[in-house]
């Protein structure tokens, strides 16, 4: 489903930059098959508050991440796609980085009106932790004042802003888990996405 031309630009940038950014990479077709499962999702009521923290401080907090999200699964074909692609850039990743990924999660996301993610990493366990973050965009029209960008910062000068990514559908981002602080400014609307990542082997 990924292009070995996409592979290999998203390989050569996590070496030299610690994320890789992809506008239009996938079709408007498959993000719209995403968005719209993200919505039967969420009338179903499947969308919840996301945590933060690890394992026993896990705990909800408004002032650091007001989005909802629901956990892909293999049932529904979308989702399955959308996991298999992920399988695929764990496979390149490990033979061309010698990076030991076993398994991978992922979860929509939605960020309603006033919704935010302040500035983190993604990986909080030594075990089982998270390597390789990717997102993907699913918003069909994202005009320049509506806010919700992701903000990236350099890694290892988390003073530093390296890029800011519109949540336009199609796009998609992937990065270092411990390296790569990054935050989602303030939404002025509905913002919808697909969080993925790819986690090391652990032993035990
Ligand atoms: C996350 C996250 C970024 C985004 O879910 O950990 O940082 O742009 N998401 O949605
Ligand atoms: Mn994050």
């Amino acid at each position: 489903m990924l292009e070995p031309s996409v592979l290999a630009r998203i390989t050569d940038d996590l070496v030299a930059h610690g994320y890789s950014i992809h506008p239009d990479l996938a079709s408007p077709a498959r993000c719209a098959a995403l968005r719209e499962r993200a919505l039967e999702r969420e009338r179903q009521g499947e969308l919840r508050l996301a945590a933060i923290g690890r394992a026993e401080e896990r705990h909800i907090d408004p002032e650091v991440r007001s989005d909802r999200i629901a956990w892909l699964g293999r049932e529904a074909p979308i989702e399955a796609e959308h996991l298999g692609a992920l399988d695929e850039l764990a496979g390149h990743l490990c033979r061309e980085l010698y990076l030991g990924l076993r398994d991978h999660e992922a979860h929509f996301a939605l960020f309603g009106p006033g919704a935010f993610y302040r500035r983190h990493l993604d990986r909080f366990r030594r075990r089982g932790a998270r390597v390789i973050s990717t997102v993907l965009y699913l918003n069909e029209a994202w005009p320049a004042d509506a806010g919700g960008e992701l903000r990236i910062f350099e890694p290892g000068r988390p003073e530093h802003v390296a890029a800011e990514v519109s949540p336009r559908a199609g796009t998609l981002v992937v990065f270092l888990s411990d390296r790569v602080w990054h935050e989602v400014l303030p939404t002025a609307r509905t913002r919808l996405s697909v969080a993925g990542w790819l986690r090391e082997a652990t032993l035990l």
